[in-house]
């Protein structure tokens, strides 16, 4: 199956670390990042887990769950979350999917064989209150994920969904953003943009970041 930007994400029921997951009402009305990992005991996944772990402050600032997945069993995740306390610093807190039977990774269509005919690769769904896909990532197993990135595009779409504007290149939260070409009302622009806004060409114009 093809999941393609605005789907309603698949609903699922599977094992995890913290016990059975049903997908959409453990998200219930918050954003939700879904991602996959190939193989636990592995170094790559062994940091980009740390990693996540040591960011939950800000994916909790976010109202955003996040939940792994890999086609190992939940007895190997819980094995594996020793390791990466002790060598990350920091301990997995947030729930581990086990999908031996690849019943999840083949619904998400995170194994790509061309790529790896035996693991899921690095997939990540960002998953809306809606229970939308809003955006995805895929990376090979050689390549760990920023999960800075991750954050940076859960900050760009909770504030272009609430302002008439979209993130430019490079853009963190805080800095300018652009105003989308379809607002053209001087009124209405004035009224959404009262810090004012730049404009470098009729459809290139630059305002203050407007929910600061
Ligand atoms: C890793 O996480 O390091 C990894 C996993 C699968 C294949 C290659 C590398």
């Amino acid at each position: 199956m093809t999941i393609r930007l605005g789907d309603t994400a698949p609903d699922f029921t599977a094992q995890s670390t913290m016990g059975p997951v049903r997908f959409h009402e453990w998200l219930g009305s918050s954003w939700g990042i879904l991602f996959s990992h190939p193989k636990d005991f592995t170094p790559v996944c062994t940091t980009e887990l740390g990693a996540c772990a040591k960011l939950k402050p800000e994916f909790d600032k976010r109202n955003c769950k996040v939940i792994g997945l890999s086609v190992d069993s939940t007895q190997d995740h819980e094995k594996w979350s020793n390791d990466i306390k002790e060598t990350q610093g920091a301990a997995v807190n947030f729930p581990l999917i086990a999908d031996p039977e690849r019943k999840i990774s083949t619904l998400y269509d995170m194994l790509h064989p061309n790529a790896d005919t035996t693991f899921t690769v690095r997939s990540v769904f960002f998953i809306d209150p809606n229970k939308k896909v809003r955006a995805m990532i895929t990376y090979p197993a050689s390549t760990g994920r920023n999960f800075d990135e991750i954050l940076r595009v859960i900050d760009s779409l909770q504030l272009t969904d609430g302002h008439s504007v979209a993130t430019p290149v490079n853009w963190k939260d805080g800095e300018d953003c652009v105003i989308v070409p379809s607002l053209q009302d001087p009124a209405v622009l004035k009224q959404k943009f009262p810090k004012g806004f730049k404009v470098i060409k009729p459809y290139l114009r630059m305002t203050p970041q407007p929910n600061r």
